[in-house]
């Protein structure tokens, strides 16, 4: 299996593309890590489900935007499973709100959960993968938005344009400890995040439209990408972002 024995940390792993990857990576072989903040009913359901089938897995409550809790949960990744050796920054929000009347608090909240998590998720598995003396992979699960605009989200924008240079930045600082860092970006995925598209059928027609490939993503389409990139296989890549989007950032109309 091609996580076999890795330990692994998922944050926001209890909904969405998260929980998709936290499934993914306990069927790889991994053991894994399931960050939350909300919702404790929906992790004990996603352990359950992972032990029943054989997979090792633990849940933490921990606030990915605040540093102790952060330090928590790769305390207790290396605790319980003996090291550490991936972690996907995925917990994520938007406030759908134009740059005209976005608040402090919505941009503050959007760059706390986003990026600084990001950030700081990066250099505490950093610090954990140099002191076990081992090479560990970094993944960021960002967005096309890290790098094509989307009017009226302007904050999440701003926050996924910055993952964009921390995965590049982080990647080469990182390198020469053999650590990787590596940013998915998914495009329009069949997750919570979504909901209000896909209950309004005018609006899912025209995304589906804009999408080369006509649909949007199953989560476990992008589980299956953060995998491949936290295993060996992907060995050779760092600094830069794996697109996951059924081509929509390179959608034309032909004209
Ligand atoms: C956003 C969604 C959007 C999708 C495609 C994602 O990163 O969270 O709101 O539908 O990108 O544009």
């Amino acid at each position: 299996m091609l996580l076999e024995g890795k330990t692994i940390i998922v944050t926001g792993g209890n909904s969405g593309i998260g929980e998709a990857i936290v499934i993914a990576a306990a069927a790889a072989g991994a053991n894994v890590v399931v960050d939350y903040v909300a919702h404790p009913d929906a992790t004990s359901d996603l352990l359950a489900k992972i032990t029943a089938e054989g997979g090792h897995a633990i849940g933490v409550d921990a606030d990915v935007s605040k540093l102790d809790d952060l330090q928590t949960m790769i305390d207790l990744a290396v605790s319980t499973f003996g090291s550490l050796d991936v972690i996907v920054n995925n917990a994520g929000v938007e406030t759908r709100t134009s740059v005209l009347d976005t608040t402090e608090e919505q941009y503050e909240h959007v760059m706390d959960i986003n990026l600084k998590s990001a950030f700081f998720g990066t250099q505490f598995a950093a610090k954990q993968f140099i002191k076990q003396g081992t090479p560990g992979v970094i993944i960021n699960i960002s967005s096309v938005h890290e790098d094509w605009p989307m009017p009226g989200n302007t904050a999440y924008c701003v926050s996924k344009g910055g993952t964009r240079m921390l995965a590049r930045t982080a990647g080469v600082e990182l390198g020469q400890h053999g650590i990787r860092v590596v940013n998915v970006a998914p495009g329009a995925v069949s997750t919570p995040i979504n909901t209000a598209t896909m209950n309004d059928p005018a609006q899912l027609h025209r995304l589906d439209a804009a999408i080369p490939l006509g649909r949007m993503a199953q989560p476990a389409e992008i589980a299956d990408t953060v995998v491949f990139l936290a295993s060996g296989k992907s060995g050779y890549m760092t600094a830069s972002t794996v697109f996951v989007d059924g081509g929509i950032m390179q959608g034309s109309v032909g004209l």
